[in-house]
This record gives structure tokens, sequence and C-alpha cells, in this order.
């Protein structure tokens, strides 16, 4: 292996930058080192937000945790902070050289609201102090510090930039989590908590007019109602909008009565709502990935935002592949199941 290779970054607005890597650094901080827009936040493959494209070249993945998971590996994504260059290599970026360029920021936020809407889920709503901001693109995730605790937390606002200063969170119960017992037992409005963001490469491209394809299990419904705003938000003709949501049961789900209304306001958008089990009247039964039709891409260029566990994720990617959706055009944020890194459920 040479000692040094030149790793080139195409990022999606044409702006190209290379920079060698000896051997011994990973792709993302030899990037980082020449200051190159990149996102990233965890540097341990937990949380995919450094995920890019090779076309170019071969790559040697570091030894241990990565969330990659094998359809994303094959189609050619890698993690830079768990890659190294074997050679010249060519990565494209999937997202615009001005994405990177914001920095993540602290913030403290009151409490507004903590509502039990589902059987494990739980709505947050927070206000930003006075003299603290954040910026966030559609889809992308804070972290949230468990009050009187100080662990972190990751998840995406259900909200869209244009509601700051208030957030909202759709946040799932988990047996014996810190962030669970929080809001169960002890968050009250006014409470104060820390947050930090935003961070990830899942998030809306804009003016994109093609149909959209969203993808949600469980509270992977907060960054697709974040998405679906942003999009009717967003001036001139909306594009088709198709949201296949699905929780594990009927007592699980939530959000319908969103979805309903976003229904009202944009004939461009419909839905479907699934239950693994125990469906009954308009649900239909089986997963969200099931309820994807062959009729629902009819364009070669529609977009796809996928947010949900692992399994559905690769589930998703092969059927939306199937029906004709290119690689390039699926976006996708996975739930990780350890409450300590990634975004959780
Ligand atoms: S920064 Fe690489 S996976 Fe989080």
């Amino acid at each position: 292996m040479a000692d040094a290779a030149d790793v080139l970054f195409a990022f999606a607005d044409g702006v190209e930058r290379s920079v060698s890597v000896t051997a011994g650094d990973t792709i993302l901080d030899a990037g980082l080192a020449a200051e190159l827009p990149l996102l990233y936040q965890c540097r341990s493959g937990s949380c995919s937000s450094c995920i890019a494209k090779l076309v170019e070249g071969e790559t040697r993945q570091a030894a241990g945790h990565t969330t990659l998971l094998r359809s994303e590996y094959e189609a050619g994504m890698r993690l830079l902070c768990q890659t190294h260059a074997v050679g010249a290599c060519r990565f494209e970026m999937g997202y615009d050289s001005e994405a990177g360029t914001v920095r993540a920021t602290k913030a403290n936020a009151f409490v507004d609201e903590v509502e039990r809407i589902a059987s494990n889920v739980v709505r947050l709503r927070l206000e930003l102090a006075a003299d603290n901001w954040v910026d966030f693109r559609p889809g992308q995730f804070f972290q949230i510090s468990v009050p009187g605790i100080g662990a972190v937390r990751s998840y995406s606002p259900a909200s869209t930039p244009k509601d700051l200063p208030r957030l909202e969170f759709l946040i799932r119960l988990l047996p014996g989590g810190v962030m669970s017992e929080w809001l169960t037992d002890r968050a009250k409005p006014d409470d104060v908590v820390e947050i930090e963001g935003a961070f990830g490469a899942f998030f809306l491209r804009e003016k994109v007019r093609a149909p959209h394809i969203l993808v949600a299990g469980g509270t992977g419904l907060a960054p697709m109602l974040s998405i679906l705003d942003a999009l009717r938000e967003q001036s001139g003709r909306r594009p088709r909008m198709l949201l296949s949501f699905g929780c594990t049961d009927p007592d699980a789900l939530f959000g319908l009565d969103a979805i309903m209304l976003r229904e009202q306001w944009m004939p461009t958008f419909r839905s479907r709502i699934s239950v693994d089990r125990g469906a009954t009247g308009d649900l239909l039964g089986g997963t969200p990935v099931d309820a994807l039709l062959p009729e629902d891409v009819s364009d070669p260029d529609t977009v796809a935002y996928l947010c949900g566990p692992p399994r559905m994720i690769e589930a998703a990617h092969a059927r939306l592949e199937a029906l004709g959706v290119k690689p390039e055009n699926i976006f996708a944020e996975q739930f990780v199941p350890s409450e300590t890194t990634g975004v959780t459920p």
C-alpha cells in the first residue's frame, strides 16, 4: 500500500476537493484536517452522518463497529470515519458543499409540553431559551442531554426550521432507558434541557420536483413530518408525495391526525398506514415496505427517504430499487439499538 493516497471529494453542487490521505488516517480525519465541509458527528461508525459513495478506487474498512448495512456497502456506500484509502479514490458526497459549513451548536431549551401520544411514544415540545439558537435541515437530528443524568440521546425533530424557536420530538419509550424514565417520571414544563446539533446527512434535498416516497417505521415518522412540512412550505409546484408509515399494532400508532391534515392541505400528498398485526378498517396489514406498489414508481427520478429500524431500511432499499428507484436517490436514516449512540427510536 502506498504511504499516501489522493482522495477526491465531489460535492453535489459540483465543488470538488482533493486531499492526500496517509495510510493510518481515516478519510474523514484527513478531510477534516484539510477543513473540508464534511458532515459527521460520532466519528465511531454509529451515526451514519459521514456516509458517502465510493465511485472509483478501493478502500479498506477500519476494524470495529459500523452501522453500515450490507446493501449500502454493496451499493458503494462507506462511512468515512471507518474507511481507509487503498490507493487513489473518488467519493460522491450526496450533499452540496454548503451543507457541511454549518457547524453544530449547543443551546438550552425549556420544556413546553410532554404528552404520551401512543402506547410507547411521547411527544416532547421544547422552546429555545432567549439568546440561544440552532439551525437544521428537515431530517437532521439533535442530541438531547437527559437532565440530571448527562447522557445524550439523538432524535430528529418533527417540526421544521420555520417553527424555531420551538422544536418538537417524537420519542419512543424504551424499558429502562434513561431518557424514557426522565420523560415518564420527572419531565415537566419549564425544565431546562441542553441540545446540540444539527447533525446528519439525512435531510431533504430541496428543489426536487420528482415524486417523493417517504417510508417510516415507528418514530421514524418524526423526520418525515418535518420533510413533508418543508415541502409544503416551499414555493412553486409541489411534487407528488407518498408516505408509507407503519407500527407494530394499532395501539402503537400515532400522528394519524397530523397525516390526515396534511392530506387535506396538499392534494399531491397521500398516505398508507400499516400495522404488523391487528389491522382493522383502513389499516393495511404488514410493514410499510409491503405497502409499496409497482405503480408508486412511474418516474425514474423518484426520490425516497427512509427512516426506521435497520431491517425496514434494508427491505425498503431492496423493494424501491426493484421498483426502479435509483440507489443514489434513496436517503436513509436507521435507528440503532443502542441507547448511547446513533439516532434512537
Ligand atoms: S461520523 Fe462516521 S458514523 Fe458517525
